[in-house]
């Protein structure tokens, strides 16, 4: 169960910490059960973002990316598959949604292998742990008056109130007008290593470069679902850009925890490079696999080895790609 002991933040030498569900709840099988379980258990969905539409486009990198990372990506204009999506597994949820993120899949291609990061619109994530997820989603699922227990979840949020940051972040903000119209966090730490061996912690930010958010008189007066014909109108005239930021880390910053932000704005940044998504791609093409964060990606980007959170994104999605597709 060495993954088991990873997931809740232990080693060798420290004792398991506990977490809010059991150790033997934390299972990325029982998380994605919950997952679509919230969403009414839809078929054929992912268990989150599972409205969504899939793009191509390009990546290319700045002139001062190669310092920080030596991914063969960052040396040349590499081609990338994309997904816009909203959280969660309701395939039928509303555009105008507020406190759920708006979330960004992309896969930049290479021959020695491809560079995958799936980001949100927010800095943080709901929870801390696997454990506190699933907690989360038990909490939230519907009861037999089909609505949650407002109880229950007042209780779990006092206990951990960490896992309020997230909604409230979205909640301060309005509406975005357009999936390209907001900025992308893959939250977690990163480590970067150059050709030289030399490391560098940072969090990652897809800023995109025509922020649009919606007043509340703007957004009543959209239909449920508006930003898939706002992004074909807005690619005929001509690629959606974002900036790929480097945030780097101060000696301090939180590296395991993804409710936890960093004071971004006395924080250094780099450039990484620029994506431009240029057109619309047949669902096809982005619903056949997964976009895996973990295991995809190149030497020279590494995930955080002791975020317990970003360890259970690889075998969660797996779970959920083969339940959808089988
Ligand atoms: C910082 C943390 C996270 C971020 C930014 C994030 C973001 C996203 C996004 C944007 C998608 C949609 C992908 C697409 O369009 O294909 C997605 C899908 C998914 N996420 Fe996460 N997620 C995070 C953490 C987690 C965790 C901890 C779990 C479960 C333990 C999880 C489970 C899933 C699953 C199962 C899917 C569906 C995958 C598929 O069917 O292809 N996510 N996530």
């Amino acid at each position: 169960m060495t993954w088991l002991r990873t997931l809740l933040g232990c080693t060798a030498a420290t004792a398991c910490l506990l977490t809010a569900a059991s150790a033997e709840e934390v299972d990325p099988a029982s998380i994605v059960a919950a997952q679509l379980a919230a969403g009414g258990n839809q078929p054929g969905v992912r268990a989150s973002g599972a409205k969504g539409i899939c793009l191509t486009g390009t990546f290319s990198p700045a002139s001062g990316a190669t310092a920080l990372s030596k991914a063969p990506h960052f040396q040349k204009t590499v081609p990338v598959t994309a997904r816009f999506s909203m959280g969660g597994s309701n395939a039928k949820i509303s555009d105008k949604t507020k406190p759920v993120t708006r979330g960004f899949a992309m896969r930049m291609n290479d021959p020695s292998g491809d560079m995958v990061f799936v980001v949100i619109s927010a800095p943080v994530f709901g929870t801390r742990t696997p454990g506190q997820l699933l907690e989360a989603l038990r909490v939230r699922a519907p009861g037999p008056d089909g609505k949650p227990d407002a109880d229950k979840i007042k209780a779990f949020t006092t206990q951990y109130p960490e896992t309020t940051r997230q909604a409230a972040w979205l909640n301060a903000r309005p509406v975005p007008a357009s999936y390209a119209g907001v900025d992308y966090w893959a939250v977690h730490a990163y480590t970067l290593t150059n050709a030289k061996g030399e490391a560098t912690v940072a969090k990652l930010k897809f800023v995109s470069a025509e922020k649009a958010g919606l007043s509340d008189d703007e957004l009543k007066a959209k239909p449920d679902s508006f930003y898939a014909d706002e992004l074909k109108e807005r690619l005929a005239k001509g690629p959606a850009r974002f900036d790929l930021v480097a945030i780097l880390a101060e000696p301090g910053d939180p590296t395991a925890d993804p409710t936890a932000t960093w004071p971004e704005e006395s924080r250094k940044t780099e450039t990484l490079g620029t994506l431009a998504i240029t057109g619309i791609e047949p669902d096809a093409t982005c619903d056949a696999r997964t976009f895996d964060p973990v295991a995809e990606l190149p030497e020279g980007v590494a995930g955080p080895a002791d975020d317990p959170m970003f360890a259970i994104r690889s075998p969660a999605y797996a779970v959920s790609v083969s339940r959808r597709t089988n």
